[in-house]
């Protein structure tokens, strides 16, 4: 089974293909590591930032340090228009609970920003979020191109028995989440007005 580093590799090396809009059900499913566009143009949907924000997080896109007994997974994804084209140098900011559900609200563990690159790719090194009381299993995002507004939301993981209980569950922030060899590997591509 490919590693987490395997999936990385194949996801930069990958050159941007992206689908006509109308046609993103078309592609084949054996490339997963293509852009992926709605059919329909949406924009991603925005959620609550909720009570955990902290604001001026480093620039760090390798959380591994900050729960080191956590369950590893590589976050990575497109940033998109609604015309499918990729978005360079957006903003990507994500911070999400420890292994057992836990924000670290003094400091910046689990927290951070990076920028897209020039095919509007990014991705984290980080781990599987515990989940603490009232939610389902959860990051948190905010996604904001050069001089743009910013879009906040929220990723989830298919599969969880809390989700059908989260009010603020939306399945098109459905994570697509791949076993590796050492840990996972999730995809979620953004689509920015
Ligand atoms: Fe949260």
């Amino acid at each position: 089974m490919p590693t987490r580093r395997h999936f990385l590799i194949s996801f930069v090396a990958t050159p941007i293909v992206l689908p006509k809009l109308g046609h993103a059900a078309a592609l084949p499913a054996e490339l997963p590591l293509t852009a992926s566009c709605h059919e329909d143009g949406e924009p991603t949907p925005a959620q609550t930032e909720g009570p955990y924000f902290t604001p001026n997080s480093p620039e760090k896109q390798d959380f591994a340090f900050d729960a080191p007994g956590g369950e590893k997974l590589t976050l990575a994804g497109y940033v998109l228009t609604r015309e499918c084209q990729p978005v360079a140098k957006a903003l990507i900011e994500l911070w999400h609970a420890d292994e057992s559900g836990i924000y670290d609200n003094v400091g910046y563990k689990l927290r951070g920003h990076q920028f897209s690159d020039t095919q509007g790719k990014w991705w984290f090194e980080t781990i599987v979020p515990g989940i603490y009381p009232g939610r389902t299993r959860h990051y948190h995002i905010k996604v904001q191109r050069p001089g743009g507004k910013v879009l906040t939301t929220q990723l989830y993981f298919a599969g969880e028995p809390g989700n059908q209980r989260d009010r603020l569950f939306d399945e098109s922030l459905l994570l697509d989440v791949w076993a590796t060899s050492d840990g996972k590997f999730g995809r979620y591509d953004f689509i920015i007005a």
